[in-house]
């Protein structure tokens, strides 16, 4: 059989640590024993409403009124009498050091107060970067995933989780795992992209770097896997697959949990607000048990999504009230409750203290918590001091490695020769668009995209790089909302602004809008609690983008945003250069006028496809087969089946241009026997740099078993890696996949039979960038 190399686990591990002398009598004071004996030992000294306190927390400590943080003092004693488990950060355009002190304070108070002197822990939301302002703002997950650079990636997480630490930060909601499968759903931009692998990769680094252990042998940041698990749209299309059962759930939307599960052990999971087979996630013990449990082998605590277990009475309807709603949640596996304010559900089992079941299910819904909090060293470490955190946020370091890794993560996806411009032959540059002047991170970001200190707009790096008077800024329109508006005065200005420059750099997107309470959620068209009915881009920005396009001058497109837009061949063809910089980091303006200017050669690739028209989907490059049967004779614009509409999506999952040209050849793949009597395929292939300047090429692979017990997608990525080759050389590529990676999931067991195989190897998921090479693996 096969060999498992599974990493040791982290609960109930024993680590050496330094123990705390003089408190012999209560074990769980002594930092030498390991987590579970000190979580053992302090639940048996718990009276009921001590546990039911751990089951919730208070999400949001400090708001801010008039431009000053602000604490309700009465509000918050009213919720940490009964949820004093984790506490939250508030407001997220506060400053760190506005919040600081003040969340210390309440950690502090906590401490000393509670009758066994249980701290809080700290918990927050961190996307790119910490929760609240004043740390380095990276870009969105998306845009880091589209570097497809996973040791740069896992530099970023390492920043990220030490500023989390000196804000005293150490339990985070991510890594999002959740498949951009569908470009209408609005949080693409907080998930890797539409791969399950790829995602999966990129997780696992997140979760191994957050929760690498200090020198005392503490979990640094514990981390969040969610939200087990989101389904995706079914296209429509006559005789396609239809989802919903137990091998969709393990083979494709769990898929990207299986590896971050079991090699890296996040110490938490958040069950997602869907209902799979009619059952919300919240109550869904099948699929928290059975098969999160039982089959994927998660060992840490699973907590609800922000008020998932009050949506079980007010809208499914599946439980009577909140106290039948929280029996239900916890029968099922839930055991945690995260709630963004008021009285919480778990609460309510205060009442239940005559139910034997609830009595011992909440005992191991305390004790998984208790375990975060031992393991993160909550009862032995000391608060973080405002000097330390002085000296680690916005570290000259962390803004180089969050300036790397915007150069690695905007996609280039077309270019006719316009680029890269060269400065000394330039002369003005028209900069159009209502994205052009903000930098636009998304809403989980603590960005306030109209405030000029938060880094340079690509409007702002240009003025700086060209000087003001080159750069000829027209906002164009300041319609990002679907309208009526027919005033195309503004859209006049924009096109005058590209006439006089005889070159414009359009900025559309969608996303815009600061976290001031006034102005919150009333500009967005994309990100949570939006999905987009039409994929062009929104308000007058498409008018905008024809009207420049129409005066025949010389137009970049680049696009800014959590979601795709649909590109029809009339934009493409009479656009020079079109670019996707995804949610912006702090650098992405600056990153793309290096990028214009030839000083940083494009290397992203789109962990997305861009899909050509808004019903053809699913558009996501791994459909199966039987997706792409019923139709007869060729689709028309009026119709559809897959891949084809007018053309097949050329920008794929996969794509992405650079300033150089590459060729990957030589490819082979073979079987071989390896270490431990296993089977493996060995693929190797060539990448020749054939252009003039030095760059990064992405090489994927892909696979397909011939013939599988289940359908499996036309192809499927295994492996990838992205290299750097100066012009005119040649670097060799080698993967080893062992013959296990190749399986998949039948009825919950995991079938790898060897067999007939295709692997595809090449720069992006199309057909004609690829490959192909057989290889017969014995078992
Ligand atoms: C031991 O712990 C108890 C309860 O936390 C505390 O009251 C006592 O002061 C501690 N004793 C020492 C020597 O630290
Ligand atoms: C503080 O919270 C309490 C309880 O929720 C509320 O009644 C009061 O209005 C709040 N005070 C302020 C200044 O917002
Ligand atoms: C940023 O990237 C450059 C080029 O790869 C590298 O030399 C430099 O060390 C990186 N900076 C950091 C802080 O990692
Ligand atoms: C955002 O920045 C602008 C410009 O500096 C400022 O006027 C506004 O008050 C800021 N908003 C918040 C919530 O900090
Ligand atoms: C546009 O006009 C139509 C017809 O008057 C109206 O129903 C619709 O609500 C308007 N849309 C917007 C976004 O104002
Ligand atoms: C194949 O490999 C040889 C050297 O082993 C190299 O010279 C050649 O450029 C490679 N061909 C391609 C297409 O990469
Ligand atoms: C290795 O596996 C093959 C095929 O399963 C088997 O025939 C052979 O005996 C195994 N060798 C060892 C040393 O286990
Ligand atoms: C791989 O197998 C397919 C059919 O299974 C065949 O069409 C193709 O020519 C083969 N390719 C190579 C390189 O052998």
């Amino acid at each position: 059989m096969y060999c498992w190399f599974l990493a040791a686990s982290l609960l109930g591990a024993a680590s050496a640590r330094v123990a705390t002398p003089g408190n012999e009598t209560l074990p769980y004071l002594d930092a030498a024993l390991p987590a579970h004996e000190r979580a053992r030992d302090l639940l048996g000294r718990m009276t009921w409403e001590d546990k039911v306190g751990q089951l919730g927390g208070i999400r949001r400590a400090v708001s801010r009124v008039n431009g000053e943080p602000s604490f309700n003092r009465t509000a918050f004693e009213q919720t940490r009498k009964t949820q004093n488990g984790q506490v939250g950060l508030g407001f997220q355009m506060n400053w760190a050091d506005e919040v600081l002190p003040i969340v210390n304070e309440l950690r502090q108070e906590q401490i000393d107060d509670s009758r066994l002197h249980i701290p809080y822990i700290t918990i927050a939301d961190s996307v790119n970067g910490i929760w609240v302002s004043g740390g380095t703002l990276f870009p969105g997950t998306n845009a880091m995933a589209s570097s497809w650079n996973v040791n740069l990636y896992a530099q970023a997480v390492e920043v990220i989780r030490d500023e989390n630490l000196a804000i005293g930060v150490q339990w985070v909601l991510s890594p999002e795992v959740d498949l951009a499968k569908d470009p209408r759903n609005g949080r693409n931009g907080e998930m890797y992209g539409e791969d399950a692998y790829l995602a999966s990769e990129f997780a696992t680094q997140y979760i191994k770097t957050m929760q690498e252990q200090d020198d005392d042998g503490w979990v640094k940041v514990a981390t969040t896997i969610k939200h087990w698990v989101y389904g995706q749209g079914s296209g429509g299309v006559n005789r396609a697959s239809m989802h919903g059962g137990i091998n969709h759930v393990l083979n494709d939307l769990g898929a990207p949990y299986i590896k971050p599960i079991r090699e890296a052990k996040p110490l938490s999971l958040m069950a997602s607000y869907a209902s799979v087979d009619h059952v919300p996630l919240s109550v869904n013990r099948h699929l928290l048990q059975d098969v999160l449990r039982d089959i994927v082998g998660f060992q840490g605590l699973i907590m609800s999504d922000a008020n998932a277990i009050e949506y079980l009475y007010t809208e499914s309807k599946v439980a009577r009230s909140p106290m039948d709603a929280a029996k239900k949640a916890i029968k099922a596996g839930l055991e945690h409750e995260l709630h963004p304010g008021g009285h919480g559900v778990f609460t309510t089992l205060i009442d239940a203290e005559d139910d034997e079941e609830i009595v011992s299910l909440l005992d191991e819904s305390v004790l998984a918590l208790l375990q975060i909090k031992f393991l993160t060293g909550q009862f032995d470490k000391p608060l973080p001091t405002i000097g330390d955190m002085k000296a680690t946020l916005r570290k000259k370091e962390h803004l180089e490695v969050n300036k790397n890794m915007s150069r690695e993560s905007i996609v280039m996806l077309q270019n006719d020769g316009l680029l890269p411009l060269t400065k000394g032959h330039l002369g003005k540059v028209a900069v159009i668009g209502p994205y052009a002047d903000i930098i636009n991170a998304g809403m989980y970001a603590a960005c306030n995209s109209t405030d000029p200190a938060y880094g340079s707009s690509f409007r702002r790096s240009m003025e700086r790089e060209l000087g003001a008077d080159a750069v000829l800024y027209a906002q164009g329109t300041n319609s990002i909302l679907p309208s009526n508006d027919t005033d195309d005065a503004s859209i006049q200005e924009a096109v005058s602004a590209a006439k006089d420059a005889g070159l414009a750099v359009l900025v559309l997107g969608s996303g815009l809008g600061t976290f001031d309470p006034s102005t919150v959620n009333n500009e967005r068209t994309d990100q949570e609690g939006f999905a987009h009915a039409d994929l062009s881009f929104p308000g007058q920005q498409q008018q905008l983008l024809e009207a420049v396009l129409d005066t025949g001058i010389p137009t970049i497109l680049i696009m800014s945003s959590g979601q795709n837009f649909l590109l029809p061949d009339s934009i493409l063809a009479r656009t020079s250069a079109v670019f996707h910089s995804f949610l912006s980091g702090e650098f992405t303006g600056d990153v793309l006028v290096e990028i214009l200017l030839g000083e940083t050669n494009p290397s992203g690739k789109l962990t997305v496809t861009i899909p050509e028209a808004n019903g053809a989907f699913p558009v996501a490059y791994d459909f199966l087969p039987s997706d792409d049967r019923g139709g007869f004779g060729a689709a028309t614009k009026y119709d559809w089946h897959w891949p084809q509409l007018t053309r097949s999506p050329a920008l794929r999952f996969g794509y992405g241009l650079s300033y150089t040209s590459f060729e990957i050849g030589n490819v082979t793949a073979t079987a071989a026997r390896g270490a431990c009597n296993t089977t493996a395929v060995h693929v190797s292939a060539s990448v020749t740099n054939t252009g003039e300047r030095a760059g990064q090429e992405v090489v994927q692979v892909y696979y397909r078993p011939d013939v599988s017990v289940i359908e499996m997608p036309v192809m499927k990525l295994i492996r990838f890696s992205k290299v750097e080759v100066e012009a005119g050389d040649t670097v060799q590529v080698e993967f080893v996949v062992p013959g296990r990676d190749l399986g998949y999931f039948v009825n919950g067991d995991w079938v790898a039979d060897g067999g007939d195989y295709a692997f595809w190897v090449g720069s992006s998921s199309r057909l004609e960038d690829l490959t192909q090479v057989n290889v017969t693996l014995s078992h």
